[in-house]
């Protein structure tokens, strides 16, 4: 008993380790971050954005800052209208749809090449299907999963977190 205890707590840390780093962090213009002159469409290029991970904005603060806006906005580089601004120098953004983001510099920077797009996909379908084989009740976590939504995950974190821990038990021989 103790062994199979020892087995799941150890397990359990592990898959939360596991999963508090599954979110990535892009840090727009790698080590060159959030500056004028920088083409940063050939920086998202290089990049895939899932729902749940960040990206990140570096910069001097006070000289510029961060402005979600929409395609007009990315085109023309104007901020009316815009759904969220950040100037903490250090800002993490959470990208919590499956769609299409536009960022740019609200201080006159956006002329300048600071503007950024990233297209945000939704997570793989293949833990969709894993669940909805091995539990009937995992299927009422699946439009939710489809919506995109920060709270979604948990219920397939869950799951994983039983699955994991039943492999543990199964291979952990205890005498
Ligand atoms: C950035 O690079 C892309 C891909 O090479 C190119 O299409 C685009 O014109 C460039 N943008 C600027 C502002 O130079
Ligand atoms: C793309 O990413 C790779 C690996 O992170 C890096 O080595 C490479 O320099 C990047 N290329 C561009 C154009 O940013
Ligand atoms: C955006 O700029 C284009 C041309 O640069 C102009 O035709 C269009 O009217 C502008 N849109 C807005 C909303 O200002
Ligand atoms: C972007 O927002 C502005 C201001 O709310 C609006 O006038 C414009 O039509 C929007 N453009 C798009 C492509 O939705
Ligand atoms: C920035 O966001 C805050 C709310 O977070 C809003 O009150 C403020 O008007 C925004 N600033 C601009 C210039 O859009
Ligand atoms: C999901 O499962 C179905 C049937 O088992 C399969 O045809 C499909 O390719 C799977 N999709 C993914 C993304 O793995």
């Amino acid at each position: 008993m103790a062994c199979s205890s020892s087995a799941t707590t150890v397990s359990l840390f592990f898959f939360i380790l596991v999963a508090a780093v599954s979110a990535t962090d892009h840090i727009v213009g790698a080590n060159r971050g959030w500056n004028p002159g920088i083409n940063y469409t050939l920086w998202a290029n290089n990049h895939t954005f899932l729902v749940g991970d960040f990206i990140s904005f570096r910069y001097q603060k006070n000289q510029y800052n961060v402005f979600e806006v929409n395609q007009t906005g990315y085109d023309n580089c104007t901020i009316e209208g815009a759904t969220g601004n950040w100037s903490s120098g250090k800002d993490f953004i959470l990208l919590t749809k499956a769609k299409r983001y536009f960022f740019i510099c609200g201080t006159g920077g956006c002329f300048n090449g600071m503007k950024v797009t990233v297209v945000v996909h939704p997570l793989p379908s293949a833990a969709k299907n894993s669940t909805t084989k091995s539990s009937s009740e995992a299927s009422a976590a699946s439009p939710s999963l489809m919506g995109g939504g920060s709270l979604t995950l948990l219920p397939v974190l869950l799951l994983v977190t039983w699955i994991w821990v039943g492999l543990q038990f199964g291979r952990v021989h205890c005498h």
